[in-house]
């Protein structure tokens, strides 16, 4: 391994063994053979220009043939003095995850993505309409070029022209309208348009469409981050941007801004509701989708109390696996607001047993909470200390018996492996000590391995067991 993935690819091979199981073995193979992801089967520059119908052009958006020049970042090597201009191959690379956003529109033309809009009666519009606004561009002029560069970086027509002339600047890109991506309440904002559901066009994720047979979403700002990553964190990258970046921070900010994201959504009735029914993605899938047994005396009732939820059973409770997330951080970085979140929390859900009006209020108060929380995360450094607590805090009997569901423990195993990572990024642990912990961690992975078969007792015995080989680098 080399460069920028040093020490990646074991995160990389745990995280797809459960989520892309069909692509894991590919991971594990380069990984073993030493190979850089992203260096094979390229694609030829034409794919740039493969054919789509036109969508919504948004004003700025220059496309993605604007950056691909050889010059530019469509260097064949990572050659370039300040960045690595091989942006563009890395963003092609059809086999690995950094290459994901090309191919997103593309995975809506192939056999499942063709089954979902069959089973919705979608035709090409309809397609435009429910699903480009996440698997293309919002304001490309088209679609085949999938999620391309200004998706993240923003609409250029301010900056293109002078971001790489003597004298441009971080500052000065983002003044002329580039996205400032360094900032990681802004980064998440942008990722979870599409990682969680966002309000333009098509970018939300309803369970009408992952009942049609879409994959269900799950997002970790550091951990996807780390997964799509297309540049190096060198010393030029330290001087220009004032810093390398830091992972705890980014997992705890990404925690906040889902919750707000989350909230924010549900509190717009056209989101909330579809007919008479709540909009059944805002809940925990399995609440709804357990089996029942038919046995001796109710004996084989599934669920599990959770005394951050207090609600009747048979209700559906909301999806708080970033909020659990987001309470052990509170714990540790904000001790003095976590109590009040907490209570806000138990608050919202029980509201949901009065009425809307009462949990659209709760929620709101929710959000400020999960807001000001965000802002001392982007404010706060993450030390060495807080961030071995913040391990122990989802591990510890009070967050362990919030993991009732499969969202949130598979929210606390990619926390645990994003601060283990952060912390061998910021030399707090050594990358040999970290690599020695994986068969505690990949154990935890392989207890959320089965979402129907997930058992909250045993898989809180297998991240109790990460975390506490993790405790011994203390
Ligand atoms: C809110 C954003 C959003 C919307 C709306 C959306 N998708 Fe997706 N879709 C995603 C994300 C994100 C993934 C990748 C999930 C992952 O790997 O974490 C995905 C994955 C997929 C996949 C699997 C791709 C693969 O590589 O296996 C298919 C197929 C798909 N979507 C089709 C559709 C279709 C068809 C629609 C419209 C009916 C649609 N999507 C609407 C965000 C969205
Ligand atoms: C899914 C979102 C996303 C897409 C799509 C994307 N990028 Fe990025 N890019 C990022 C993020 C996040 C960073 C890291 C920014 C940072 O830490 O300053 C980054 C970093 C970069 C950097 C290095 C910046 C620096 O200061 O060192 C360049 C250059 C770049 N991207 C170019 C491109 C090009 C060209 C494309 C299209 C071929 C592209 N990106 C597509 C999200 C994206
Ligand atoms: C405009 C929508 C959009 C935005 C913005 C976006 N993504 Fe994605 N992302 C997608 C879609 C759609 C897919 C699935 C494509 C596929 O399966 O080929 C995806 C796939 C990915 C994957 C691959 C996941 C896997 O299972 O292999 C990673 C990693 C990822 N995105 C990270 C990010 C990060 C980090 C950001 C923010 C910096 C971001 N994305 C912003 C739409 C988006
Ligand atoms: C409030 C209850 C409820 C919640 C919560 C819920 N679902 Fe469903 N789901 C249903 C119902 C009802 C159906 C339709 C069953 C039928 O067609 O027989 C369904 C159908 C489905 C199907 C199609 C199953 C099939 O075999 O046809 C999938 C897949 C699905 N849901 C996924 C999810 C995911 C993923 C989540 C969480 C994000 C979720 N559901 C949350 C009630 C729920």
């Amino acid at each position: 391994m080399q460069g920028i993935f040093k020490g990646l690819w074991q995160r990389i091979a745990a995280f797809r063994a459960i989520f892309r199981p069909e692509l894991a073995a590919f991971v594990a193979c380069l990984a073993m053979a030493g190979v850089a992801i992203g260096a094979s089967s390229l694609l030829g520059p034409d794919s740039v220009r493969a054919e789509g119908s036109p969508v919504r052009p948004v004003q700025g958006h220059s496309g993605v043939a604007s950056c691909a020049g050889s010059t530019c970042h469509g260097r064949s090597v990572a050659d370039g003095t300040v960045v690595r201009q091989d942006e563009l191959l890395r963003w092609q690379e059809e086999s690995s995850p950094t290459g994901a956003h090309s191919r997103a529109w593309r995975v809506v033309l192939e056999p499942r993505g063709q089954a979902i809009l069959r089973r919705l009666g979608l035709d090409g519009a309809g397609a435009q309409r429910e699903c480009a606004g996440c698997h293309a561009s919002p304001g490309a002029a088209r679609v085949a070029d999938g999620v391309d560069c200004e998706a993240c970086h923003g609409a250029s027509s301010g900056w293109l022209a002078t971001h790489y002339t003597v004298g441009a600047s971080h500052s000065r890109n983002v003044a002329q309208g580039m996205t400032d991506l360094v900032k990681p309440q802004v980064k998440a904002q942008v990722c979870l348009d599409c990682h969680y559901s966002g309000d333009a066009m098509g970018q939300f994720i309803a369970h009408r469409i992952m009942a049609a047979g879409h994959p269900r979403i799950s997002f970790e700002l550091d951990l996807f981050t780390t997964l799509q990553a297309h540049h190096d964190e060198d010393a030029d990258y330290v001087q220009r941007k004032g810093g390398k970046s830091n992972a705890m921070r980014m997992w705890a900010v990404g925690q906040a801004e889902a919750v707000k994201r989350s909230l924010e959504l549900f509190s717009q009735p056209a989101r909330a509701v579809d007919g008479i029914f709540p909009e059944f993605s805002f809940y925990d899938c399995h609440s709804c989708h357990r089996r029942i047994y038919d046995g001796d005396a109710g004996a084989n009732v599934t669920a599990v109390p959770n005394p951050g939820r207090p609600l009747d059973p048979g209700t559906p409770p909301y999806n708080d696996e970033n909020m659990i997330m987001l309470l052990a951080a509170a714990k540790v970085v904000a001790p003095d607001a976590a109590a009040a979140f907490d209570a806000r929390a138990k608050a919202f859900h029980r509201a949901m047993l009065v009425g809307r009006g009462e949990t659209v209020a709760a929620a709101q108060a929710l959000r400020q909470s999960a807001d000001a929380l965000s802002s001392r995360f982007a404010g706060s450094s993450f030390s060495r200390e807080q961030t071995f607590a913040i391990m122990d805090s989802i591990a510890s009997d009070a967050i362990g018996e919030r993991f009732t569901d499969y969202e949130g423990a598979v929210q606390s195993v990619m926390a645990v492996d994003t601060l283990l990572g952060g912390m061998v990024n910021q030399g707090m642990v050594s990358a040999s000590s970290a690599a020695a912990l994986r068969v505690q961690i990949n154990q935890a992975y392989a207890a959320v391995r089965d979402p129907n078969g997930f058992q909250p007792i045993a898989f809180r015995r297998a991240l109790g067991g990460a975390v506490r080989s993790i405790r011994s680098l203390r």
